[in-house]
């Protein structure tokens, strides 16, 4: 993987973007949590903060998709919807891990390919 550099000549790390606003996480609107503080471990006691950067954001656009996650790498980005369960937020996890172990392996887990789209 080429780390791209940023306008500051940083060099970017593939980075997994969490929604949790106005649409994911809701569960008072009937919407599947978001287990944002359990990620936040898990990245922190894997070790993998260093190449692989995770961040919570409000709302990412596409709400009708929610759950809603991001993940960038090189000048990749992959949407994904309708995460509904633990176990896609355990694939996030697996895939972040591997991407840190080899940033050339940025393919996803099989049970998150079904959830990727392309937003409007
Ligand atoms: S709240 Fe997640 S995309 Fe808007």
């Amino acid at each position: 993987m080429n780390y791209t550099k940023n306008v500051h000549g940083d060099n970017m790390i593939p980075k997994v973007t969490i929604c949790n606003g106005c649409c994911c996480g809701r569960v008072e609107a009937g919407n599947k949590p978001v287990p944002v503080g359990e990620l936040k471990q898990t990245w922190k006691e894997r070790n993998l903060g260093n190449k692989v950067k995770l961040s919570s954001i409000y709302c990412l656009g596409p709400c009708s998709m929610n759950n809603v996650a991001l993940l960038t790498f090189d000048d990749e980005r992959i949407w994904l919807g309708k995460l509904d369960d633990k176990i896609h937020y355990d694939a996030i996890v697996e895939w972040g891990e591997q991407i840190s172990k080899n940033p050339k392996d940025s393919d996803l887990p099989e049970i998150l390919k079904p959830l990727r789209f392309i937003p409007n």
